[in-house]
């Protein structure tokens, strides 16, 4: 396959913080994208951004994941498009019922637009962002010894994930949804392939709407809490990933041939912990935090990597470029407090 194989792509969560850059990507290579979000208010504040590229992006509306009641709004969205990135999918650790809220959303998620796309022939491949959240095995421990590849999976049960913390519940949202996905592919064969993305933390700079700094995504939140010398997050994985770097591999993916139906565990070399983002921050002058030298980098399992940048060609961004780059930018994003 080739670019010229991919005249037009549609694009979940393309308002989101992962595939606004997704987007970005595919227009600069002058591939056309139908956007499909919840609003068109946000669909077209995005394509606002884009100046000069209004032509290239449709915003088309579908319902949220939880008021489906069994309508497909993808069978009229995949009309005419060439491929599917399909990045939406509910993350919110405030939901007070997780099964209804993050667990059955995601899963239907998949099952709408992966049956929608079986009716479009045009379709030739479907790149889904899933989650290190459907990898990761919490009996195996922090490591270090081992490095997880894309034949891991969590051995989370559903039973188990529908009683959990959102935060927890979130993980089996992202491996029930990933699972529906290769399902599909199994019992239905149909005419498009399967690339999947199993992201552990994923920071940047942001590429999408947002009106204040306090409307960051919730893992680059994290960042700004550093930034703003709060209290450190918690942080569960010393794992991460440059947004910018996540992007790109998907849409390499999507063009890439040897990336047919593999499933992969994109990763900086580097690792992270939130007092080394403070410490970055620090160094860089940016911000007013403080902060000693010990146990910045933490002891931690490796992800497999390298089999990305073998068949993508990409090569991942260390961590101390990504904060500078984030900090840099959230810095000159409007705050509410000054409203
Ligand atoms: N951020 C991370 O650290 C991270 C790490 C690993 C994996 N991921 C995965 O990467 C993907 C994108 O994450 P992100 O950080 O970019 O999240 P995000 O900024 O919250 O964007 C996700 C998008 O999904 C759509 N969406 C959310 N809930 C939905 C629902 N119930 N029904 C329909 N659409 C819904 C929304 O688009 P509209 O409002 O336009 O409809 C939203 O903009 C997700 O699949 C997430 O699980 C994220």
């Amino acid at each position: 396959m080739t670019i010229s194989d991919f005249k037009k792509v549609l694009v979940t969560g393309g308002t989101g913080f992962i595939g606004a850059h997704i987007v970005k990507n595919l227009l600069n290579l002058g591939i056309k994208v139908r956007l499909a979000s919840r609003s068109l208010e946000k669909g077209q504040k995005f394509v606002q951004l884009h100046p000069g590229k209004e032509n290239l992006i449709e915003v088309v509306v579908v319902k949220d994941y939880t008021q489906l009641e069994g309508e497909n709004p993808f069978l009229e969205a995949v009309k005419g498009c060439d491929g599917i990135i399909h990045a939406a999918s509910p993350l919110d650790y405030t939901v007070s019922n997780v099964e209804e809220e993050l667990i059955k959303p995601a899963i239907t998620g998949v099952k709408v637009v992966f049956e929608a796309a079986a009716t479009e022939p045009l379709i030739k491949r479907i790149v889904l962002t899933s989650s290190f959240a459907s990898v990761m095995d919490d009996g195996r421990g922090p490591g270090p010894g081992f490095t997880y590849t894309g034949d891991d999976w969590n051995p989370l049960t559903y039973e188990e994930s529908i009683k959990a913390t959102p935060v927890f519940a979130y993980r089996g949202s992202k491996k029930f949804a990933e699972v529906a996905a290769w399902d599909f592919m199994k019992s239905q064969s149909p005419g498009f392939d399967l690339v999947t993305f199993c992201p552990p933390m994923t920071f940047g700079p942001v590429v999408h709407p947002v009106d204040y700094v306090e409307d960051l995504n919730l893992s680059n939140a994290n960042l700004w809490e550093v930034y703003q010398a709060k209290e450190l997050p918690v942080s569960r994985v010393a794992v991460w990933v440059d947004v910018r770097d996540l992007a790109l591999a998907h849409v390499r993916a999507l063009i890439t041939d040897k990336a047919s139906n593999k499933r992969y565990v994109p990763s900086s070399p580097d690792k992270f912990s939130y007092k080394l983002a403070a410490k970055i921050m620090q160094d860089h002058g940016l911000g007013k935090v403080k902060t000693d030298d010990n146990d910045l980098i933490p002891q931690s399992y490796d992800l497999d990597y390298q089999t990305i940048e073998k068949d993508l060609g990409i090569k991942f961004r260390g961590f101390e470029e990504c904060i500078v780059d984030s900090i840099q930018q959230f810095q000159q994003l409007p705050s509410k407090e000054s409203f």
